[in-house]
This record gives C-alpha cells, structure tokens and sequence, in this order.
C-alpha cells in the first residue's frame, strides 16, 4: 500500500456495518485482497459495529470459508455505533478509509461522513439513494475539501459500472462522445435472483420523498449543461428495445444522477464535452411488462402513506414479487446471476465539429460482472478503497465529494476492476 500506517492511525481500511448482508462480503473480499497484495500483511485492516459478538462470528466465519484462521485472531474489532457520536470519531481516527455498509443511507450516513471529514479519515460507500448522494455533496464538499479528506459514494453496483463505464466509452471513442444510452440486463439461474431488505427499504423511502431531491437541487443552483451534439429524445415510459431485443423501462436508480454529476465535474474542472445519458433496465417480455405495470402503480400508490410504507416494508416479498427478501439472495442464486450493462454510443468523429449536423460515428461498449448486488458491489467498493490508498495524488484537488467517476478518471481504477469482477469491452 502506498498509504502508510502509523501507531496513531494503524488502518488502511475499516469496515462500518461489517455484521450487514453485504458487510460480511466486503470482509471476504478485503480479507481475500489482504492475503493478496505484495508481502502478504501489508493491507491492515479492521472491523467495526455495534456488537463485538457479532463482529465476532462475522470474521469466524469468513476465516472457515477462506481457510484463514488467523483472521478470527488478527483482525481487530472496534465498538461504533452511528448514534454515538464519540465512538465514531474514535473509529475514524484510527483508519485511514471507512467503507461504510451501514444503510439505508438516508438513515445513518450522515453522522458516518461528519465523523470521517472531522478525523482525518477517507469515506466510501454503496450508496444508491440519490437524494442522499447529493445532499452530501451540498452540506460537505467544501469542509471535506478543507479538510483533506475524499467523501467518495456510490461506488457499488450503483453507480461504478455506468458512472466508469461511460469514461471507458469515451476513452475508446475516435472523436466527441456526445450522447449513451445504457441497458441493463440481469440475467439469473434456475431459482432467480433477489436482493436484501435494506435496498428495498433504501428504495422505498426513496421514492417517498423524491420530492426533496428537487430542494437540494435547487439549493446546489447548479446551472443546466450544455448539450453538444444532437440532442437526444428520451424513450417512453415502456418500450420494445430492438437494441436488447425485449421490452425496456427507463432504470430508476442512481446511475442517471451519478453519471450527471461525474460529467459536470468533467466539464467544470477537466473542459471535457460532456456526454447526454439516458439508462433503461430490459424487463423481459409481455407478462413481465404487465406485472410490472401493475405492481409499480401499486407500489406508488402505497409509498405516498405513512402507513403504505409500513406495509411495503413490513411484507418486501410479497410487494416486490420475491426480488427483495429479509433473509437476501441465497449463495446459489448469487452463483447463478450476472449482469451486463451494454452502453450504446454517439458522436463526432475526429476533425468533425459536434456543433454542426448530425452524429456520424457510433460505439457499444459493455460492462459485464458476476452478482451486481453484492459481489460485483462488493468488488467494486474494495477496489475503490485500494485505488484511493495507492494513488491518492491522481484524485482531484485534495479532498471533497465526489461521485466514483469524477474521484477516480485518473486512476487506474477500471484496470483493477477488469481483473477482478467487472469487465469493460468494446463491442463490435
Ligand atoms: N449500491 C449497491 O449496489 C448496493 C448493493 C448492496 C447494498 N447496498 C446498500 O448497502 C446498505 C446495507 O445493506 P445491507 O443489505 O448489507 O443491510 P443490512 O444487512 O441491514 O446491514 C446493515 C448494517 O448496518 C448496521 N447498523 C444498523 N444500525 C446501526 C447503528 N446505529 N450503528 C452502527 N451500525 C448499524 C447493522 O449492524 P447490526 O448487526 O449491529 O444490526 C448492519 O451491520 C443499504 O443501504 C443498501 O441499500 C447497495
């Protein structure tokens, strides 16, 4: 690790929330990138939570199914507790990255990032709620750059593979990328894919009170971005996609909101033409398209009352047709599902102006990986976390919030992911 330890600050990495349904696999990951780099030990890492028992099986268990013993007595274990304020700062002194696995996001991320800019500690998270996203970037991107410190979100499966994927794209492009469309598809085995309860729980109050998303927009006052090139016509609200050959929505995750704030960035700090982006999710065929309708009027209508979301959250599996569990996807459903994000490109080819006519060269690219949830999330957030300690002088400025694509367009970030779980083709 380029980052240096000291007896003050003996971690590079501290995992926050590590008994979660994604924290275990985070700790697996971290442990498998430990016995990894160079030396062996040279990554030190701990865990961090709410109960030292828990914390305890979480590192029993991942050292019976790594084979490695000695994380059950090597890796150490630190009390913290979202609702105390002096036990996170505690935590956060001691690391020198937080990976923060505690959510819904909305809840109990911000105390999280507070502690971590106030002590010296660099931030990442898996976040994919929008409204918490850029809320933070408004209250704390000024005293993070003060303080040196990195508040680097969504960097799970929400929004590295769309967010990086489109600086592949343009990386890859002859010419001025000026406009993608991306389409996701998951595809799973025999018994499916699912997700956790807290994502669902993420998504719900998320979508209640999308409201406030347009009040910190307002207060950020950030001027529209220019669109170079032709301007691109947003698809309905359903339709048949010829591009992936079945019926597509419009994705309603972070991603579009990430990929904006990463090209504004790009555009504001590095005078890059920023791209247009549109992301669609394929649903499958008619019944798919019908069931959707139907259980998306539903969920829209129950999301509006207080006693709504009582019951959305109370019953995930029934509102959600199964995709979202208390109990997460099972290990043989993980196994079994992988995605590909397929970016369909536009442009101006080199020595043409993109202020004049129409687009003359096109690109696809593709982004692919096992289980986005949690192992390609996973992947994708230690790999964020090892590229911020080994390279930190190529990210910008020297500190704030930013979104995975603007922290990282001058690392070797999507290098590390393509030899790990998240690869980045040219189609041709
Ligand atoms: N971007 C992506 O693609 C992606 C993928 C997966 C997950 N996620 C997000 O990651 C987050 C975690 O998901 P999950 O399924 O792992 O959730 P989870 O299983 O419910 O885990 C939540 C974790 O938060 C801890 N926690 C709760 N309250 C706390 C407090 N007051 N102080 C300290 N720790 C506290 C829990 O610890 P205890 O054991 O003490 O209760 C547990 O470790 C969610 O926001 C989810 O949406 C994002």
């Amino acid at each position: 690790m380029a980052a240096a330890v000291t007896s003050s600050r003996p971690y590079h990495i501290i995992i926050f929330g590590a008994t979660g349904f994604t924290g275990q696999f985070v700790v697996e990951e971290v442990a498998r990138c430990a016995a990894e780099s160079p030396g062996g030990s040279s990554l030190k890492w701990a865990v961090a939570g709410r109960s030292r028992q828990r914390l305890g099986e979480v590192l029993k268990q991942a050292a019976g199914k790594l084979s490695m013993p000695e994380l059950r007595t090597d890796i150490e274990i630190i009390i913290a507790d979202v609702s105390i304020e002096e036990s996170l700062a505690i935590m956060c002194q001691q690391g020198l990255v937080i990976l923060n696995c505690v959510g819904p996001y909305r809840f109990y991320g911000e105390p999280v990032i507070k502690a971590c800019i106030e002590n010296g500690a660099h931030y990442i998270d898996i976040c994919g709620e929008p409204q918490f996203l850029e809320s933070m970037q408004l209250e704390y991107h000024t005293k993070a750059l003060d303080r040196g410190v990195y508040v680097i979100g969504s960097c799970g499966f929400d929004s590295i593979p769309a967010d990086l994927g489109i600086l592949y794209t343009q990386r890859q492009f002859k010419g001025t990328l000026t406009a993608v469309e991306s389409f996701l598809n998951i595809s799973s085995g025999p018994e499916g894919s699912s997700g956790h309860d807290a994502t669902w729980q993420s998504a719900v109050y998320g979508f209640a009170d999308s409201g406030s998303l347009r009040q910190v927009r307002k207060k950020l006052g950030h001027k529209p971005l220019p669109v170079v090139g032709a301007k691109v016509k947003k698809r309905g609200f359903v339709f048949f996609s010829k591009e992936i050959e079945q019926y597509a929505i419009p994705f309603m995750s972070s991603d579009p909101s990430v990929v904006k704030r990463t090209q504004r960035f790009l555009y504001e700090d590095e005078h890059q033409s920023p791209v247009q982006y549109s992301a669609y999710v394929g649903i499958g065929g008619v019944f798919s398209v019908v069931k959707l309708f139907c259980g998306g009027l539903f969920f829209w209508f129950l999301v509006k009352f207080s006693l709504g979301r009582k019951l959305l959250t109370t019953f995930p599996s029934l509102f959600s047709f199964g995709f979202f569990t208390k109990s997460g996807p099972t290990m043989k459903q993980i196994e079994d599902t992988c995605f590909s994000l397929t970016l369909f490109g536009e442009g101006y080819s080199e020595g043409t102006d993109p202020m004049q006519g129409r687009p003359n060269a096109k690109i696809c690219t593709q982004v692919i990986g096992a289980e986005p949830g949690y192992v390609a999330t996973v992947s994708a957030m230690v790999q964020a976390a090892v590229t911020l300690l080994n390279e930190l002088h190529s990210l910008p400025r020297r500190g704030g919030v930013y979104t995975p694509g603007a922290a990282f367009h001058k690392t070797s970030l999507i290098e590390r992911l393509q030899s790990h779980s998240i690869k980045f083709s040219v189609r041709n």
